[in-house]
């Protein structure tokens, strides 16, 4: 029986690049860069199935484009918001995502970016490599404690828990701001105190956000918000860009609004290198590394390919995030 035809729309892991090959017939882009628009509708014509990145938006133009042989859509990420879900629903195709085998990866980095913020340690090292270093001094790069301060946390999910139990570690109080939470079904949950949004900005000294980008969080914080946060506040972002307003925060950290911004995730994404954020000392960023360690990186790979492979064979996936498509839900 012929392989079903498969497009990855970039190199993978091998652990999960074998197992796509060893069951399909797959075209891999090749190229550090995505597939422009054009390519990517061009490669997916006729396929059965896509295994796709954050970065290649998958609408509802593009399942068209596909055509009706495909079963599924398998993205390479835990966040889905480059997917119209509804559109692929609509179309019966099963969507496919990878979460838990990341949170504690993105964790240590939400937490390595608030103590490199609180700690300036990427200050530190510039004002080394830049030859600034001429004697201990009593005031030189003071920074502010993590022992004893209180984080806030925006969305209390798996990462949220993970980076709140980070924080016990560290003599923090913990503080949380989550709507949607269930506090029966999040056993971290209390480590922290639930709160309402205001008391949460207005109290935290570290303000860390793991929502995912949706309607309501689309620019969460932003000019409003942030005038609620202390001056001496440290905002840390992991979750997505547009959850926060980066004018508006530009606008805070240059008027000492608040005190630093740690950034893993931008809006623009890939933020470029003449962008106003990168001109301020008290804003870190990095590119949207957070899940970033080998062995996770791996896993998500695996847990991409399994998710392709059984929609291919029209079972449910492992994780899914539309499981309506399938019967019973
Ligand atoms: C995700 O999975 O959504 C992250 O942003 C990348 O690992």
């Amino acid at each position: 029986m012929d392989k079903p035809r498969v497009f990855v729309s970039r190199v993978i892991p091998e652990g999960g690049l074998e197992l796509v090959h060893q069951a399909c017939e797959a075209e891999v882009w090749p190229e550090e860069q995505p597939p422009p628009r054009e390519k990517l509708l061009e490669k997916v014509r006729g396929v059965d199935g896509l295994l796709c990145l954050l970065t290649d938006k998958i609408d509802g133009e593009l399942m068209d484009a596909a055509g009706p042989a495909l079963k599924v859509i398998s993205n390479f990420a835990v966040g889905y918001d480059n997917i119209d879900v509804p559109a692929a629903t609509m179309r019966g195709i099963p969507v496919g995502n990878t979460p838990g085998v990341l949170t504690d990866t993105t964790a240590d980095m939400a937490f390595a970016l608030l103590m490199a913020a609180a700690r300036r340690i990427a200050e530190g090292a510039e004002y080394v490599k830049a030859d600034r270093w001429r004697t201990w001094g009593p005031k030189l790069l003071l920074g502010y404690d993590v022992h004893g301060a209180t984080l806030g946390i925006i969305g209390m999910g798996r990462i949220g828990q993970a980076v709140a139990r980070r924080a016990t570690g560290f003599d923090m109080r913990v503080i949380y701001f989550d709507p949607y939470c269930d506090p029966d079904k999040a056993p971290f949950v209390d480590v922290g105190l639930r709160c309402e949004l205001d008391d949460l900005l207005a109290e935290s000294d570290f303000v860390s956000l793991h929502v995912p980008l949706a309607e309501d969080t689309y620019r969460l914080i932003n000019a409003e918000t942030l005038s609620r946060m202390k001056p001496t506040a440290v905002l840390v972002n992991t979750s997505r860009g547009p959850v926060v307003d980066s004018d508006a925060l530009f606008d805070a950290l240059e008027a000492g609004q608040i005190a630093y911004a740690a950034l893993d995730v931008t809006d623009p994404e890939p933020l470029p290198g003449d962008h106003k954020l990168l001109t301020l000392s008290n804003c870190l960023v990095v590119p949207h590394i957070a899940s970033a360690s080998h062995a996770t990186r791996t896993r998500m790979a695996v847990m991409a390919a399994e998710n392709l492979l059984a929609g291919l064979r029209g079972e449910r996936l492992p994780n899914c995030v539309n499981p309506e498509v399938f019967e019973g839900g």
